[in-house]
Protein backbone atom coordinates (compact mmCIF):
# COMPACT_ATOMS: atom_id res chain seq x y z
CA UNK A 1 0.00 0.00 0.00
CA UNK A 2 1.28 3.24 -0.89
CA UNK A 3 1.81 5.90 1.68
CA UNK A 4 -1.27 8.50 1.45
CA UNK A 5 -0.25 12.23 0.39
CA UNK A 6 -2.97 13.18 3.27
CA UNK A 7 -1.83 10.61 5.84
CA UNK A 8 0.09 13.36 8.34
CA UNK A 9 -3.10 13.06 11.21
CA UNK A 10 -4.22 9.64 10.42
CA UNK A 11 -2.99 6.93 13.01
CA UNK A 12 -4.42 4.17 11.47
CA UNK A 13 -5.10 4.01 7.17
CA UNK A 14 -8.12 2.46 5.26
CA UNK A 15 -8.04 -1.30 4.46
CA UNK A 16 -7.69 -1.74 0.88
CA UNK A 17 -11.38 -2.42 0.70
CA UNK A 18 -11.99 0.74 1.85
CA UNK A 19 -9.69 2.14 -0.36
CA UNK A 20 -10.86 0.79 -3.60
CA UNK A 21 -14.55 2.19 -3.09
CA UNK A 22 -12.95 5.58 -2.46
CA UNK A 23 -10.45 5.65 -5.44
CA UNK A 24 -11.47 6.99 -8.63
CA UNK A 25 -8.20 6.19 -10.63
CA UNK A 26 -9.82 3.20 -12.65
CA UNK A 27 -11.31 5.70 -14.52
CA UNK A 28 -10.18 9.56 -14.32
CA UNK A 29 -6.77 8.19 -15.16
CA UNK A 30 -8.28 9.15 -18.92
CA UNK A 31 -7.54 12.86 -17.22
CA UNK A 32 -3.52 12.11 -17.65
CA UNK A 33 -2.88 14.53 -20.24
CA UNK A 34 -5.24 17.71 -18.95
CA UNK A 35 -3.93 16.87 -15.17
CA UNK A 36 -0.14 17.12 -16.54
CA UNK A 37 -1.32 19.96 -19.36
CA UNK A 38 -3.25 21.99 -16.12
CA UNK A 39 0.25 20.86 -13.32
CA UNK A 40 2.49 22.16 -16.08
CA UNK A 41 0.42 25.55 -16.30
CA UNK A 42 0.56 25.76 -12.74
CA UNK A 43 4.37 25.04 -11.98
CA UNK A 44 5.29 27.62 -14.80
CA UNK A 45 2.73 30.39 -12.88
CA UNK A 46 4.64 29.50 -9.59
CA UNK A 47 7.94 30.08 -11.15
CA UNK A 48 6.95 33.58 -12.67
CA UNK A 49 5.64 34.60 -9.59
CA UNK A 50 8.84 33.69 -7.86
CA UNK A 51 6.88 31.18 -5.57
CA UNK A 52 9.41 28.12 -6.71
CA UNK A 53 12.28 28.74 -8.83
CA UNK A 54 12.99 28.35 -12.38
CA UNK A 55 14.86 25.52 -12.01
CA UNK A 56 12.78 23.65 -9.70
CA UNK A 57 9.87 24.40 -11.86
CA UNK A 58 11.86 23.17 -14.86
CA UNK A 59 12.23 19.71 -12.84
CA UNK A 60 8.71 19.36 -12.21
CA UNK A 61 7.86 19.79 -15.96
CA UNK A 62 10.16 17.69 -16.94
CA UNK A 63 9.14 15.23 -15.10
CA UNK A 64 6.06 15.16 -15.41
CA UNK A 65 6.51 15.29 -19.15
CA UNK A 66 8.26 11.71 -18.79
CA UNK A 67 5.13 10.79 -16.97
CA UNK A 68 2.87 11.52 -19.62
CA UNK A 69 5.08 9.24 -21.81
CA UNK A 70 5.46 6.62 -20.30
CA UNK A 71 1.35 6.49 -19.26
CA UNK A 72 1.05 6.67 -23.20
CA UNK A 73 3.20 3.31 -23.88
CA UNK A 74 1.12 1.50 -20.84
CA UNK A 75 4.79 2.10 -18.64
CA UNK A 76 2.96 3.30 -15.67
CA UNK A 77 1.43 1.21 -13.03
CA UNK A 78 -1.33 2.95 -10.92
CA UNK A 79 -2.15 2.34 -7.12
CA UNK A 80 -6.18 2.63 -5.83
CA UNK A 81 -4.44 3.41 -2.49
CA UNK A 82 -3.39 6.81 -3.88
CA UNK A 83 -6.99 7.52 -4.57
CA UNK A 84 -7.15 9.50 -7.97
CA UNK A 85 -5.17 10.80 -10.82
CA UNK A 86 -3.74 13.51 -9.05
CA UNK A 87 -2.46 12.00 -6.45
CA UNK A 88 -0.81 8.85 -8.52
CA UNK A 89 0.90 11.66 -10.77
CA UNK A 90 2.38 13.13 -7.52
CA UNK A 91 3.38 10.40 -6.38
CA UNK A 92 5.41 9.09 -9.43
CA UNK A 93 6.68 12.63 -9.77
CA UNK A 94 8.05 12.53 -6.41
CA UNK A 95 9.75 9.18 -7.08
CA UNK A 96 11.31 10.45 -10.27
CA UNK A 97 12.44 13.96 -9.41
CA UNK A 98 12.33 13.85 -5.56
CA UNK A 99 10.90 16.23 -2.93
CA UNK A 100 10.93 18.88 -4.68
CA UNK A 101 8.07 17.46 -7.04
CA UNK A 102 6.34 17.95 -3.97
CA UNK A 103 6.48 21.94 -4.27
CA UNK A 104 4.11 20.99 -7.78
CA UNK A 105 0.75 21.93 -5.62
CA UNK A 106 1.70 24.59 -3.64
CA UNK A 107 -1.00 27.48 -3.65
CA UNK A 108 -3.24 24.20 -5.02
CA UNK A 109 -5.47 21.91 -4.20
CA UNK A 110 -7.30 18.67 -5.83
CA UNK A 111 -10.75 20.93 -5.66
CA UNK A 112 -9.36 22.95 -8.17
CA UNK A 113 -7.11 20.55 -10.11
CA UNK A 114 -9.62 18.42 -10.89
CA UNK A 115 -11.80 21.20 -12.04
CA UNK A 116 -9.65 22.34 -13.91
CA UNK A 117 -9.17 18.65 -15.56
CA UNK A 118 -12.61 18.64 -16.14
CA UNK A 119 -13.53 21.69 -18.07
CA UNK A 120 -10.50 21.21 -20.10
CA UNK A 121 -11.85 17.33 -20.70
CA UNK A 122 -15.20 18.86 -21.13
CA UNK A 123 -13.71 21.51 -23.89
CA UNK A 124 -12.09 19.16 -26.20
CA UNK A 125 -14.61 16.55 -26.14
CA UNK A 126 -17.58 19.08 -27.13
CA UNK A 127 -15.09 21.03 -29.60
CA UNK A 128 -14.86 16.97 -30.61
CA UNK A 129 -18.59 16.59 -30.69
CA UNK A 130 -19.08 19.60 -32.82
CA UNK A 131 -16.52 18.39 -35.81
CA UNK A 132 -18.94 15.34 -35.57
CA UNK A 133 -22.10 16.40 -36.19
CA UNK A 134 -20.73 18.79 -38.66
CA UNK A 135 -19.21 15.91 -40.70
CA UNK A 136 -22.60 14.01 -39.86
CA UNK A 137 -24.56 16.87 -41.68
CA UNK A 138 -22.28 17.42 -44.72
CA UNK A 139 -23.49 13.74 -45.31
CA UNK A 140 -26.85 14.30 -44.66
CA UNK A 141 -26.53 17.60 -47.06
CA UNK A 142 -25.12 15.16 -49.89
CA UNK A 143 -27.25 12.51 -49.79
CA UNK A 144 -30.44 15.18 -50.11
CA UNK A 145 -29.04 16.36 -52.65
CA UNK A 146 -29.12 12.78 -54.77
CA UNK A 147 -32.84 13.10 -53.78
CA UNK A 148 -34.49 16.12 -54.37
CA UNK A 149 -37.09 14.10 -56.84
CA UNK A 150 -37.46 10.67 -54.86
CA UNK A 151 -41.18 10.77 -53.45
CA UNK A 152 -41.88 9.36 -50.63
CA UNK A 153 -44.81 9.08 -48.17
CA UNK A 154 -45.34 11.94 -45.60
CA UNK A 155 -46.58 10.53 -42.58
CA UNK A 156 -48.24 12.31 -39.69
CA UNK A 157 -49.85 9.86 -36.87
CA UNK A 158 -47.84 7.24 -38.66
CA UNK A 159 -50.14 7.12 -41.01
CA UNK A 160 -49.84 8.33 -44.93
CA UNK A 161 -50.99 12.00 -44.85
CA UNK A 162 -48.75 13.67 -47.94
CA UNK A 163 -46.15 13.05 -50.63
CA UNK A 164 -42.71 14.64 -49.81
CA UNK A 165 -39.36 13.87 -50.98
CA UNK A 166 -36.83 12.04 -49.51
CA UNK A 167 -34.28 15.27 -49.36
CA UNK A 168 -36.82 17.26 -47.61
CA UNK A 169 -37.65 14.05 -45.04
CA UNK A 170 -34.09 13.87 -44.49
CA UNK A 171 -33.10 17.68 -44.04
CA UNK A 172 -35.06 17.57 -41.06
CA UNK A 173 -32.21 15.75 -39.38
CA UNK A 174 -30.06 18.60 -40.41
CA UNK A 175 -31.39 21.21 -38.66
CA UNK A 176 -32.40 18.93 -35.45
CA UNK A 177 -28.46 18.54 -35.81
CA UNK A 178 -27.55 22.14 -36.17
CA UNK A 179 -29.47 23.15 -32.65
CA UNK A 180 -27.10 20.59 -31.31
CA UNK A 181 -24.35 22.05 -32.66
CA UNK A 182 -25.53 25.52 -31.73
CA UNK A 183 -26.16 24.66 -28.48
CA UNK A 184 -22.66 23.33 -27.50
CA UNK A 185 -21.47 26.39 -28.55
CA UNK A 186 -23.51 27.85 -26.80
CA UNK A 187 -22.45 25.79 -23.79
CA UNK A 188 -18.70 26.58 -24.36
CA UNK A 189 -18.78 29.92 -23.22
CA UNK A 190 -19.66 28.48 -19.75
CA UNK A 191 -17.15 25.38 -20.14
CA UNK A 192 -13.73 27.58 -21.21
CA UNK A 193 -13.52 29.15 -18.17
CA UNK A 194 -10.76 28.43 -15.50
CA UNK A 195 -11.41 27.32 -11.79
CA UNK A 196 -7.19 26.94 -11.25
CA UNK A 197 -6.24 29.01 -8.25
CA UNK A 198 -9.55 28.61 -6.43
CA UNK A 199 -7.09 26.01 -4.68
CA UNK A 200 -9.40 24.11 -1.75
CA UNK A 201 -12.50 27.24 -1.87
CA UNK A 202 -11.39 30.27 -0.62
CA UNK A 203 -8.21 31.24 -2.57
CA UNK A 204 -4.47 31.10 -1.54
CA UNK A 205 -2.38 33.00 0.58
CA UNK A 206 0.51 33.03 -2.26
CA UNK A 207 0.66 35.94 -4.51
CA UNK A 208 -0.68 33.50 -7.72
CA UNK A 209 -2.10 34.93 -11.33
CA UNK A 210 -4.87 33.28 -12.04
CA UNK A 211 -5.05 35.25 -15.58
CA UNK A 212 -1.76 33.88 -16.59
CA UNK A 213 -2.77 30.27 -16.03
CA UNK A 214 -6.22 30.55 -17.76
CA UNK A 215 -3.78 31.88 -20.67
CA UNK A 216 -1.70 29.25 -20.12
CA UNK A 217 -4.23 26.90 -20.79
CA UNK A 218 -6.21 28.63 -23.26
CA UNK A 219 -9.58 29.56 -21.16
CA UNK A 220 -11.41 31.99 -22.43
CA UNK A 221 -11.96 33.50 -18.59
CA UNK A 222 -11.50 32.49 -14.51
CA UNK A 223 -14.07 31.93 -12.42
CA UNK A 224 -14.73 35.03 -9.85
CA UNK A 225 -15.43 32.76 -6.94
CA UNK A 226 -13.24 30.41 -5.36
CA UNK A 227 -16.38 28.15 -4.13
CA UNK A 228 -18.26 28.58 -7.51
CA UNK A 229 -14.99 27.55 -9.09
CA UNK A 230 -14.50 24.36 -6.76
CA UNK A 231 -18.27 23.56 -6.77
CA UNK A 232 -19.38 24.09 -10.13
CA UNK A 233 -20.96 21.44 -12.40
CA UNK A 234 -23.55 23.44 -14.08
CA UNK A 235 -21.41 22.86 -17.11
CA UNK A 236 -21.53 18.90 -17.23
CA UNK A 237 -25.19 19.36 -16.68
CA UNK A 238 -25.40 21.42 -19.71
CA UNK A 239 -23.25 18.96 -21.90
CA UNK A 240 -25.16 15.94 -20.49
CA UNK A 241 -27.81 17.67 -21.74
CA UNK A 242 -27.10 18.12 -25.29
CA UNK A 243 -25.46 15.33 -25.37
CA UNK A 244 -28.70 13.20 -24.33
CA UNK A 245 -31.01 15.58 -27.03
CA UNK A 246 -28.73 14.94 -30.03
CA UNK A 247 -28.65 11.53 -28.96
CA UNK A 248 -32.34 11.42 -28.35
CA UNK A 249 -32.49 13.08 -32.47
CA UNK A 250 -30.58 10.35 -33.24
CA UNK A 251 -32.86 7.87 -32.06
CA UNK A 252 -35.72 9.65 -33.89
CA UNK A 253 -33.83 8.64 -36.83
CA UNK A 254 -33.02 5.31 -36.16
CA UNK A 255 -36.19 4.60 -35.49
CA UNK A 256 -37.35 5.38 -39.33
CA UNK A 257 -33.96 3.60 -40.37
CA UNK A 258 -35.62 0.96 -38.73
CA UNK A 259 -38.87 1.18 -40.09
CA UNK A 260 -37.75 1.70 -43.24
CA UNK A 261 -35.69 -1.42 -44.16
CA UNK A 262 -38.27 -3.38 -42.54
CA UNK A 263 -39.93 -5.90 -44.96
CA UNK A 264 -43.21 -4.46 -44.79
CA UNK A 265 -41.64 -0.97 -46.14
CA UNK A 266 -38.59 -1.89 -47.83
CA UNK A 267 -37.88 1.85 -48.58
CA UNK A 268 -34.50 1.34 -47.91
CA UNK A 269 -31.73 -1.57 -47.97
CA UNK A 270 -28.99 -1.32 -45.01
CA UNK A 271 -25.07 -2.02 -46.21
CA UNK A 272 -23.85 -5.55 -44.58
CA UNK A 273 -21.40 -4.12 -43.53
CA UNK A 274 -24.26 -1.86 -40.85
CA UNK A 275 -26.12 -4.99 -40.23
CA UNK A 276 -26.06 -8.24 -38.26
CA UNK A 277 -27.46 -11.67 -38.69
CA UNK A 278 -29.26 -14.05 -36.27
CA UNK A 279 -28.00 -17.14 -34.60
CA UNK A 280 -30.71 -19.00 -35.77
CA UNK A 281 -32.86 -17.71 -38.67
CA UNK A 282 -30.72 -18.07 -41.68
CA UNK A 283 -32.61 -15.31 -43.41
CA UNK A 284 -32.16 -12.66 -41.09
CA UNK A 285 -30.18 -9.46 -41.61
CA UNK A 286 -30.84 -6.82 -38.58
CA UNK A 287 -30.60 -3.16 -37.94
CA UNK A 288 -28.86 -3.40 -35.17
CA UNK A 289 -26.90 -0.19 -35.30
CA UNK A 290 -29.80 1.56 -35.61
CA UNK A 291 -31.57 -0.07 -32.91
CA UNK A 292 -28.48 0.26 -30.43
CA UNK A 293 -28.72 4.00 -30.72
CA UNK A 294 -32.14 4.12 -29.95
CA UNK A 295 -31.02 1.77 -26.78
CA UNK A 296 -28.22 3.92 -25.79
CA UNK A 297 -30.53 6.97 -25.16
CA UNK A 298 -31.93 5.03 -21.94
CA UNK A 299 -27.83 4.91 -20.51
CA UNK A 300 -27.68 8.99 -21.45
CA UNK A 301 -30.93 10.17 -20.42
CA UNK A 302 -29.82 7.93 -17.13
CA UNK A 303 -26.24 10.24 -16.65
CA UNK A 304 -28.00 13.59 -17.28
CA UNK A 305 -30.53 12.32 -14.25
CA UNK A 306 -28.02 10.65 -12.06
CA UNK A 307 -25.68 14.01 -11.88
CA UNK A 308 -28.74 16.15 -11.13
CA UNK A 309 -29.33 14.21 -8.02
CA UNK A 310 -25.86 14.51 -7.41
CA UNK A 311 -25.95 18.00 -7.54
CA UNK A 312 -29.26 18.90 -5.09
CA UNK A 313 -28.70 19.97 -2.52
CA UNK A 314 -24.80 19.70 -2.18
CA UNK A 315 -23.51 22.41 0.01
CA UNK A 316 -21.09 24.26 -0.86
CA UNK A 317 -17.76 23.64 -1.33
CA UNK A 318 -16.21 20.65 -2.61
CA UNK A 319 -17.82 17.49 -1.50
CA UNK A 320 -16.57 13.89 -2.61
CA UNK A 321 -20.28 13.31 -3.90
CA UNK A 322 -18.55 15.31 -6.68
CA UNK A 323 -16.35 12.55 -7.44
CA UNK A 324 -19.55 10.80 -9.25
CA UNK A 325 -19.41 13.46 -12.40
CA UNK A 326 -16.98 11.58 -14.47
CA UNK A 327 -17.97 8.32 -15.04
CA UNK A 328 -21.41 9.91 -16.90
CA UNK A 329 -19.88 12.30 -19.17
CA UNK A 330 -16.87 10.09 -19.90
CA UNK A 331 -19.93 7.36 -21.03
CA UNK A 332 -21.57 10.04 -22.45
CA UNK A 333 -19.46 11.50 -24.45
CA UNK A 334 -18.02 8.35 -25.96
CA UNK A 335 -21.82 7.00 -26.28
CA UNK A 336 -22.27 10.47 -28.69
CA UNK A 337 -19.11 10.18 -30.83
CA UNK A 338 -19.62 6.70 -31.59
CA UNK A 339 -23.59 6.97 -32.45
CA UNK A 340 -22.70 10.12 -35.08
CA UNK A 341 -19.64 7.71 -35.95
CA UNK A 342 -21.88 5.06 -36.91
CA UNK A 343 -24.94 6.84 -38.20
CA UNK A 344 -23.04 8.76 -40.82
CA UNK A 345 -21.63 5.00 -42.39
CA UNK A 346 -24.72 3.64 -42.00
CA UNK A 347 -26.79 6.44 -43.94
CA UNK A 348 -23.66 6.99 -46.68
CA UNK A 349 -23.88 3.45 -47.52
CA UNK A 350 -27.67 2.42 -47.67
CA UNK A 351 -29.13 2.19 -50.99
CA UNK A 352 -32.60 3.72 -50.89
CA UNK A 353 -34.97 1.65 -52.89
CA UNK A 354 -36.67 4.27 -55.67
CA UNK A 355 -38.83 1.83 -57.16
CA UNK A 356 -40.31 1.05 -54.33
CA UNK A 357 -40.82 4.24 -53.01
CA UNK A 358 -42.52 5.44 -56.11
CA UNK A 359 -44.98 2.69 -56.47
CA UNK A 360 -45.94 3.06 -52.69
CA UNK A 361 -46.84 6.60 -53.41
CA UNK A 362 -49.21 5.58 -55.67
CA UNK A 363 -50.23 3.15 -53.57
CA UNK A 364 -52.41 5.18 -50.96
CA UNK A 365 -54.59 8.21 -50.60
CA UNK A 366 -51.79 10.57 -49.63
CA UNK A 367 -52.98 13.06 -52.60
CA UNK A 368 -56.29 13.78 -51.17
CA UNK A 369 -55.36 16.73 -50.46
CA UNK A 370 -55.13 17.57 -53.54
CA UNK A 371 -58.28 16.51 -54.75
CA UNK A 372 -59.60 19.17 -52.23
CA UNK A 373 -57.04 21.88 -53.50
CA UNK A 374 -58.43 21.02 -57.48
CA UNK A 375 -61.98 21.77 -56.12
CA UNK A 376 -60.63 25.39 -54.41
CA UNK A 377 -58.98 26.22 -57.84
CA UNK A 378 -62.37 25.39 -59.35
CA UNK A 379 -63.97 28.83 -56.71
CA UNK A 380 -65.26 25.62 -54.18
CA UNK A 381 -64.81 26.26 -50.31
CA UNK A 382 -62.09 24.59 -48.81
CA UNK A 383 -64.84 23.21 -46.20
CA UNK A 384 -67.14 22.22 -49.13
CA UNK A 385 -64.70 20.86 -50.84
CA UNK A 386 -62.73 18.72 -48.05
CA UNK A 387 -66.47 17.25 -47.66
CA UNK A 388 -66.38 16.18 -51.05
CA UNK A 389 -63.06 14.14 -50.97
CA UNK A 390 -64.12 12.78 -47.84
CA UNK A 391 -66.56 11.00 -49.78
CA UNK A 392 -65.35 10.01 -53.11
CA UNK A 393 -61.94 8.19 -50.81
CA UNK A 394 -64.90 6.21 -48.59
CA UNK A 395 -66.56 5.44 -52.02
CA UNK A 396 -63.10 4.17 -53.55
CA UNK A 397 -61.93 2.33 -50.18
CA UNK A 398 -64.97 0.47 -50.53
CA UNK A 399 -64.63 0.04 -54.22
CA UNK A 400 -61.18 -0.86 -53.71
CA UNK A 401 -60.00 1.96 -56.13
CA UNK A 402 -56.83 4.61 -55.60
CA UNK A 403 -57.70 8.38 -56.46
CA UNK A 404 -55.54 8.01 -59.61
CA UNK A 405 -57.46 4.85 -60.62
CA UNK A 406 -61.33 6.23 -60.79
CA UNK A 407 -62.71 6.95 -63.93
CA UNK A 408 -63.77 10.59 -64.88
CA UNK A 409 -67.60 9.47 -64.84
CA UNK A 410 -67.67 8.85 -61.15
CA UNK A 411 -65.51 11.70 -60.15
CA UNK A 412 -68.33 13.69 -62.07
CA UNK A 413 -71.09 11.78 -60.43
CA UNK A 414 -68.93 13.77 -57.00
CA UNK A 415 -68.60 17.13 -58.38
CA UNK A 416 -69.22 18.18 -62.02
CA UNK A 417 -66.40 20.46 -62.29
CA UNK A 418 -63.50 17.80 -62.01
CA UNK A 419 -62.28 17.12 -65.75
CA UNK A 420 -59.29 14.94 -67.01
CA UNK A 421 -56.82 17.18 -65.81
CA UNK A 422 -57.31 15.96 -62.46
CA UNK A 423 -55.14 12.74 -63.34
CA UNK A 424 -52.20 14.83 -63.89
CA UNK A 425 -52.69 16.74 -60.46
CA UNK A 426 -52.63 13.76 -58.72
CA UNK A 427 -49.65 12.55 -59.38
CA UNK A 428 -47.19 12.52 -56.25
CA UNK A 429 -44.42 14.17 -58.23
CA UNK A 430 -47.20 17.15 -59.31
CA UNK A 431 -48.31 17.15 -55.26
CA UNK A 432 -44.81 17.67 -54.54
CA UNK A 433 -43.71 20.48 -57.31
CA UNK A 434 -46.50 22.46 -56.30
CA UNK A 435 -45.59 22.88 -52.52
CA UNK A 436 -43.25 25.82 -53.35
CA UNK A 437 -44.07 28.05 -49.87
CA UNK A 438 -40.70 28.09 -47.80
CA UNK A 439 -39.46 25.43 -46.36
CA UNK A 440 -41.89 23.04 -48.38
CA UNK A 441 -41.27 20.21 -49.88
CA UNK A 442 -40.94 21.07 -53.07
CA UNK A 443 -37.48 20.43 -55.69
CA UNK A 444 -36.80 24.27 -55.27
CA UNK A 445 -37.67 24.66 -52.05
CA UNK A 446 -35.66 22.07 -50.66
CA UNK A 447 -33.02 23.31 -52.92
CA UNK A 448 -32.98 26.53 -51.64
CA UNK A 449 -33.19 24.83 -47.97
CA UNK A 450 -30.12 22.92 -48.93
CA UNK A 451 -28.17 25.89 -50.57
CA UNK A 452 -28.59 27.73 -47.06
CA UNK A 453 -27.86 24.50 -44.82
CA UNK A 454 -24.35 24.10 -47.07
CA UNK A 455 -23.81 27.93 -46.59
CA UNK A 456 -23.62 27.43 -42.91
CA UNK A 457 -21.35 24.44 -42.86
CA UNK A 458 -18.97 26.55 -45.12
CA UNK A 459 -19.10 29.11 -42.61
CA UNK A 460 -18.17 26.49 -40.17
CA UNK A 461 -14.92 25.22 -41.88
N1 LIG B 1 -11.01 12.40 -7.18
C1 LIG B 1 -11.59 13.61 -6.69
C2 LIG B 1 -12.81 13.98 -7.56
O1 LIG B 1 -12.91 13.49 -8.60
C3 LIG B 1 -10.59 14.73 -6.76
C4 LIG B 1 -10.84 15.82 -5.77
C5 LIG B 1 -10.63 15.29 -4.41
N2 LIG B 1 -10.70 16.33 -3.43
C6 LIG B 1 -10.83 16.07 -2.13
N3 LIG B 1 -10.89 17.08 -1.33
N4 LIG B 1 -10.94 14.85 -1.68
O2 LIG B 1 -13.65 14.73 -7.17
Amino acid sequence: MSKKAWGGRFETQPEAWVDAFNASIHFDHVLLDEDIEGSIAHATMLSNQNIISSEECQDIIKGLKSIQKDYHKNNITFSESLEDIHLNIEHELIKRIGKVGGKLHTARSRNDQIATDMHLYTKKAVQHLIKSIHSFQASIINISNQHIDTIMPGYTHLQRAQPISLAHHLMTYFWMLERDKSRFKDALKRIDISPLGAAALSGTTYPIDRHETKRLLGFQDIYENSLDAVSDRDYIIETLHIINLCMIHLSRFAEEIIFWSSEEAQFITLSDAFSTGSSIMPQKKNPDMAELIRGKVGRTTGHLVSLLMTLKGLPLAYNKDLQEDKEGLFDAVHTLKGALRIFEGMIKTMTVNKETLYHTVRQDFSNATELADYLVGKNIPFREAHEVVGKVVLWAIQNDYYLLDIPLTIYQSFHPSIETDIYTYLEPQEAVKRRQSDGGTSQTAVQKQINKAQALLNEES
